[in-house]
């Protein structure tokens, strides 16, 4: 199916990397998110580009080196709020478009970034 084949679709490591590069400047700018991620993004940023790369169909980097991906459990820590959820889709909204990933994949990779983001919310909006 088409989600299988995506990550080759796009132009495999070199584009993932583009994308998470695009995104992680957004991140580092964004005062929503700010709060919650390290200063210095350079770590974050390799294990997103792991992660995305089997999230779209690539080889598994990210559970060769981490395990169960376990994304809700290994977010507990971070106060995910639906502004942050919101701000988050956002950074990720433009960084697609940064990185030229055409359609259909722009739509598709975000459907589904959105609803992996919807699926972290794990404190209300009224207790931040
Ligand atoms: C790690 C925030 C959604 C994938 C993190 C970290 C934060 C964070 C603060 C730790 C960064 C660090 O210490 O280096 C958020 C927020 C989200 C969100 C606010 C909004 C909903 C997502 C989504 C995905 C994702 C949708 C995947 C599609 C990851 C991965 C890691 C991570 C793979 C590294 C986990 C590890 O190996 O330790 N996230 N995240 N996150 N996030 Fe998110």
């Amino acid at each position: 199916d088409i989600q299988g084949n995506i990550y080759d679709a796009i132009g495999g490591y070199k584009k993932i990397e583009e994308l998470v590069e695009a995104f992680y400047a957004r991140v580092g700018k964004h005062p929503k998110l700010t709060p919650i991620f390290p200063d210095d993004l350079t770590e974050t940023a390799r294990k997103q580009k792991m992660f995305l790369t089997q999230f779209f169909g690539g080889p598994p980097l990210f559970s060769q080196e981490r395990g169960h991906p376990r994304l809700r459990a290994r977010h507990i820590p971070f106060e995910i709020t639906p502004a942050r959820r919101n701000a988050w889709v956002d950074c990720m909204t433009n960084a697609l478009e940064e990185a030229s990933i055409e359609e259909p994949y722009r739509t598709v990779m975000l459907e589904k970034l959105s609803m992996t983001a919807t699926h972290m919310m794990n404190t209300p909006e009224n207790e931040k």
